[in-house]
């Protein structure tokens, strides 16, 4: 491991591929600690770093190469367009649940455009990524989001109350706690890593109640698909993010559930990602 403190950016960036980061991960470290735009750093390779950097930067390029996201060392994270701020109590938002976002976003505009005030719950809130995407994406939107932990709702109000959107944080064993209207539209994306995943050594430094429930990794999924019918409209939508071989699981039970136009939607690379379905309707009229 190296050790010595880089004096310019080009040792600094000389340093983070002894360590093995990543090019671009490293850019972005070098400038957060700069309080410069990355470009800045492609025409500054020989300038020197301000003495008082030079420690930080190898401490962080040492915990990048040790596994933790860069999302935590920057305190922040692009999300559907939001800045987030995250901290370690929370799971570093990923580029997949996007995906949840842009199914809802359209449900909203499409199938639940007839409903003036659509109710929206995000169970599993953590940052308050989804909530707060589709708070942005969809500003009619009643939005609810619930978390188990404390510690990660302290993180996701401050970026409501950052970010100006307004969502009414909530904690909550999943649906036990969340009080009525009932909803339109669910959403979640629950802890659901297997317990021998081999993948979760490296996500250790991640929150565990975020990334597994234990066992084979269905338990909170389960749970929060058992307990919809209870908070859902009729016609109300509940969409899931899930293992890329959960699927099949997923929409078994989402039938069992008694759930209706059940889909599934593909990740970026290919892996069916998000499934959900919808209730079904009291009568044939449109919910409002
Ligand atoms: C995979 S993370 C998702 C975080 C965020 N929604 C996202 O997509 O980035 C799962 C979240 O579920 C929360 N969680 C775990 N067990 C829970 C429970 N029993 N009730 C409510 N939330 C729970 C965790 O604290 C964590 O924030």
């Amino acid at each position: 491991m190296t050790t010595t403190l880089p004096a310019t950016v080009a040792e600094a960036m000389a340093a983070a591929r002894m360590l093995g980061v990543d090019r671009l991960d490293a850019q972005r470290l070098l400038a957060h600690h700069l309080g410069r735009p990355r470009s800045w750093l492609l025409a500054h390779d020989t300038d020197a770093l301000p003495a008082e950097a030079a420690a930080p930067v190898l401490a962080d390029l040492q915990s990048r190469a040790g596994g933790v996201p860069l999302a935590y060392l920057t305190g922040t994270r692009e999300f559907h367009g939001l800045d987030l701020h995250v901290t370690p109590d929370v799971l570093d938002p990923r580029p997949d649940t996007e995906i949840l976002v842009d199914w809802a976003l359209e449900l909203l505009a499409g199938e639940l455009a007839v409903v003036e005030k659509p109710q929206v719950v995000d169970l599993g809130t953590g940052s308050g990524a989804i909530a707060l995407a589709v708070k942005q994406g969809r500003p009619r939107a009643s939005v609810r989001a619930l978390d188990a932990s404390t510690a990660a709702l302290a993180v996701a109000r401050a970026n409501g109350e950052r970010l100006g959107l307004d969502v009414g944080w909530l904690a909550s064993d999943w649906w036990s706690g969340l009080p009525p209207p009932r909803v339109h539209l669910a959403l979640s994306n629950p802890p659901y890593i297997a317990a021998g995943d081999p993948h979760l050594p490296a996500l250790r430094h991640e929150p565990i109640a975020a990334l597994t429930p234990g066992g084979d990794g269905l338990a909170a999924l389960t749970t929060v698909i058992d307990g919809a019918a209870g908070h859902l409209l009729p016609g109300g939508w509940l969409l899931l993010e899930h293992g890329f071989d959960q699927a099949d699981a997923v929409r078994r039970r989402l039938s069992v559930a008694g759930f209706e136009c059940i889909g599934t939607r593909r990740d970026l690379a290919g892996h069916e990602r998000c499934s959900g379905g919808r209730q079904p309707p009291a009568t044939a009229a449109p919910v409002r």
